[in-house]
């Protein structure tokens, strides 16, 4: 199997795809990345930790946290409340595209990976105020990573706060259709902070392991989510982790993913590893050109696609 040389070999040859990308700027925050950084971790079931570059880099988990979020109000919820309020097809569309979202009767986003969809997941979060919601997800994710330490960027959430026009449209849409009934501004503070979490590629790995491993951390011995909520989330991460490029990863790379702009990547082989990248530069879909690069290497490298 793969060696430290190896990954820091293909870490090498996936930079020299940073040129072709771009940091995302929509979120000014996060356009003080530098395109350059790559790094990355695979966290195995027994807890041997192999990585690649600087890996005390943080990245925030921005769409990553769609997929954890999701896995939080399944297991509070169960499916059938959840799908009532988001539906389970990929768009083929941008992440924050409204389009479809007139398109289906009742309306409903069509998935809970694009925004609008990730919108109303987190409305879902149990707990009495935004503060007690956030402390429930936060808590959720420093279980899954085995890391207490773990907590949020103030400057990405509050950068993010002030300029997501867009979001807030989307969920006025979401409550003129009765998907959301709280106010939105509140909601808007609970998404950002959710997406400002962060952490290093070790951290998102280890959780990658976790939904690798059906729910259950291998290493503290703990079953995090039912079985069934882990295989939800990583069949979303086949079909709409990559957004519109989901169907072309999953041809070339095949490995269930999701990706963040921040140029977080989560992915998850099935019963084997966690892994997790960091590599900021962005392709025009918003997921991050070297840390697909790194993914396809491994991939070809060691035929880890499931199909
Ligand atoms: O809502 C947003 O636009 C960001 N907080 C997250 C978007 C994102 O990460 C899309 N991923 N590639």
């Amino acid at each position: 199997m793969y060696t430290k040389l190896e990954l820091e070999q293909f870490v090498k040859q996936a930079k020299q795809y940073a040129r072709y990308g771009k940091v995302a700027d929509y979120i000014p925050a996060l356009g003080k990345a530098n395109p350059n950084d790559l790094s990355i971790a695979i966290y195995t079931p027994d807890g041997s930790v192999i990585d690649a570059g600087d890996t005390t880099d943080k990245v925030t988990l921005q769409s990553i946290s769609k997929i954890i979020a999701l896995a939080l109000v399944l297991t509070d919820h169960g499916e059938k409340k959840v799908f009532q309020k988001v539906g389970m097809e990929p768009t083929g569309d941008p992440f924050h595209s409204i389009a479809k979202l007139e398109e289906v009767q009742p309306a409903k986003p069509l998935n809970p990976m694009i925004n609008a969809g990730a919108l109303a997941v987190t409305h879902m979060i149990n707990g009495a105020s935004v503060e007690e919601r956030f402390w429930r997800l936060l808590q959720f994710v420093r279980k899954l990573a085995g890391n207490p330490e773990i907590s949020y960027s103030k400057e990405v959430a509050k950068s993010e706060f002030e300029t997501a026009f867009l979001n807030r449209s989307l969920c006025y849409f979401l409550k003129q259709h009765g998907i959301i009934n709280e106010d939105v501004e509140e909601l808007m503070d609970l998404y950002t902070k959710q997406c400002a979490i962060e952490m290093t590629c070790v951290d998102l790995a280890r959780i990658g392991l976790v939904f690798a491993m059906d729910g259950r951390d291998p290493l503290a011995g703990e079953q995090i989510m039912p079985p069934d909520v882990a295989r939800i989330c990583k069949t979303f991460m086949v079909t709409c982790g990559m957004y519109n490029a989901s169907g072309e990863f999953a041809i070339k790379i095949g490995i269930p993913a999701k990706s963040g702009v921040s140029g977080g990547i989560l992915a998850s082989v099935p019963g084997r590893f966690g892994i997790g990248i960091f590599g900021p530069a962005l392709d025009d879909k918003g997921n991050s050109i070297t840390g697909m690069k790194l993914l396809e290497l491994l991939s070809q490298t060691y035929s880890l696609s499931i199909f």
